[in-house]
């Protein structure tokens, strides 16, 4: 993703996860690692008993507050995966399940990497994940994407093969982003599928983007809030719209399928960046006469916030 250090993160007590706007951040405050792609051992062995007992509290929490809002895929994912309350999960256990599924690994990092190296590992399906988690006074507080955010929000949609496939097309798309100088443009595919994206089922709305999965207030207000638009995806409409690090979606996309991601991972955007660099561009809560419009927001929540901050 393209944010820079210094965005504004929210404020500890709004619920609101931003850590997804992270991924793949300039360098972390530590410098570069002696590895050139920034992976560490996991240090499972370090973690102390009351790191696992925040990974628990978060576990359980998310785990009971998803049902019926994750969609079918995220369920079986997980499911599938050793992942438990009881600990926070050891990578190379998860690799070895997730690398006979779908030929993913999950590789460990100590904070931001630079995009060009997030990009690498995700073009040769290797997903880096914090191997850090957030403090226990601080559940709802990060500043940057923590072993929770990346194991439990990421790790089960890497199970679904579209979504497998799609991620390390992002990957490679990435790379081409910044040669091209298109990067801001493209994360934002990323930020309203992978983090922050929605998808139809047969029950209705469920979620599938990590930012949302792994946040225990966004969960519900992507769902249940009557506040954010929610628009069916459309990529050249996603590709010109802004999005918000520092609070809750103004507006998600919503995917008929998953199967929609097939598409999109094998679609050139090279052709699709040459109209973007003078075209107009969209803020966050914009609604446009083309759109496929599948619940008005009334915006109330996002009003009410501005007018807060005056
Ligand atoms: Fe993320």
């Amino acid at each position: 993703m393209v944010r820079c250090r210094g965005d504004p993160v929210f404020a500890e007590g709004l619920g609101v996860n931003s850590t997804a706007a992270k991924h793949g951040l300039a360098a972390g405050e530590h410098g570069a690692p002696e590895r050139s792609d920034w992976t560490v051992d996991q240090g499972w062995h370090a973690y102390t008993p009351k790191q696992h007992a925040v990974w628990k509290t978060l576990f359980e929490r998310q785990t009971q507050l998803l049902e019926g809002l994750a969609c079918d895929a995220f369920v079986q994912g997980m499911k599938k995966l050793p992942m438990s309350a009881d600990q926070i999960p050891d990578f190379a256990a998860l690799s070895e399940v997730l690398h006979q599924s779908t030929g993913w690994q999950v590789v460990a990092v100590p904070g931001l990497v630079p995009d060009d190296v997030f990009f690498d590992h995700l073009a040769h399906r290797r997903f880096p994940a914090g191997n850090f988690i957030r403090a226990a006074d601080s559940l709802d507080y990060l500043e940057e994407p923590d072993v929770f955010h990346d194991v439990f929000g990421h790790v089960p949609m890497l199970m679904h093969p579209v979504m497998a496939d799609f991620i390390q097309a992002y990957g490679k798309g990435g790379l081409r982003a910044q040669q091209l100088g298109f990067l801001k443009e493209l994360a934002r595919v990323y930020w309203y599928t992978v983090e922050f994206g929605l998808v139809r089922q047969a029950e209705g709305l469920r979620i599938y983007g990590a930012g949302i999965a792994s946040s225990y207030s966004e969960s519900r207000f992507s769902l249940h809030s009557d506040s954010p638009n929610r628009i069916a995806f459309d990529l050249a409409r996603v590709l010109r719209t802004d999005y918000r690090i520092d609070d809750f979606q103004e507006v998600y996309f919503v995917l008929n399928s998953l199967d929609d991601l097939l598409a999109l991972a094998q679609t050139d955007f090279a052709p699709l960046y040459e109209g973007l660099a003078h075209g107009t561009h969209y803020t966050t809560g914009d609604v446009l006469p083309q759109d496929t419009l599948l619940c008005a927001g009334t915006g109330n929540y996002h009003r009410e916030r501005r007018r807060a901050q005056l």
